[in-house]
């Protein structure tokens, strides 16, 4: 499994640590079984009622999907996720229906539940020794018409999974971002009582 150095408080689950979102990925496909129990970590995310509103639409490298798929992303985004072993599209689901409730209604937490599915299959793709690298850089209007995405969904981001590969496969400028990033401190967003008076 891939170390870096990033640095946090003692105690702090190593795992969380290791993941982080590499551009160099090797170019070889994610077996089946692999693909399964990542998308089963994010099966065990908590969500409003327990209305699990995250939905995941993907391409395996080497199948019939993945040149339709890469295709929906930005240019940039394209120039490297290609060696990426599996694209993910990450949807959600805007309406809800509570226990009680007879009718689907709006949502509160349709993106925030997603986003901590998202969360979990990251860290078990890790886990499993691959890297999940988020993107928001995509065309959302033609993923919605390509994916025959309902209005219902909103298409939060999409994620390409992989082996590191060696980041000589990437060019210079982005060799040189090819790092896992730093941290806020803590004391910078966490608050006890109350946001400051100058928070922004
Ligand atoms: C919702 C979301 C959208 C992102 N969009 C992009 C993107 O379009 N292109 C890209 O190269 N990285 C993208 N990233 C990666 C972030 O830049 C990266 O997660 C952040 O810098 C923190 O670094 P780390 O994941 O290596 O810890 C995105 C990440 C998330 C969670």
């Amino acid at each position: 499994m891939a170390t870096n150095l990033r640095i946090a408080a003692a105690g702090v689950e190593p795992l969380i640590l290791e993941r982080w979102s590499p551009r160099a990925f090797d170019g070889s496909p994610i077996p089946i079984e692999d693909i399964q129990t990542i998308f089963d970590a994010a099966r065990w995310a908590p969500s409003a009622f327990n209305s699990q509103p995250w939905r995941f639409v993907y391409a395996r490298r080497g199948g019939e999907d993945w040149a339709r798929f890469l295709d929906l992303l930005l240019p940039f985004n394209r120039s490297w996720a290609d060696r990426a072993g599996l694209l993910v599209f990450i949807l959600s689901d805007t309406l809800i229906q509570g226990p009680t409730a007879t009718e689907p209604a709006p949502s509160h937490s349709h993106s925030f539940d997603a986003g901590a599915a998202w969360a979990l299959l990251a860290l078990q793709a890790t886990r499993l020794g691959y890297h999940a690298h988020g993107m928001t850089g995509l065309d959302f209007d033609r993923t919605r018409k390509e994916l025959a995405v309902p209005d219902r969904f909103r298409i939060e981001a999409a994620a390409a999974i992989g082996r590191i590969g060696d980041k000589s496969v990437l060019p210079e400028a982005l060799q040189a971002r090819e790092a896992p990033s730093g941290r806020k401190s803590v004391v910078e967003f966490s608050f006890e009582g109350a946001l400051p008076a100058d928070a922004r």
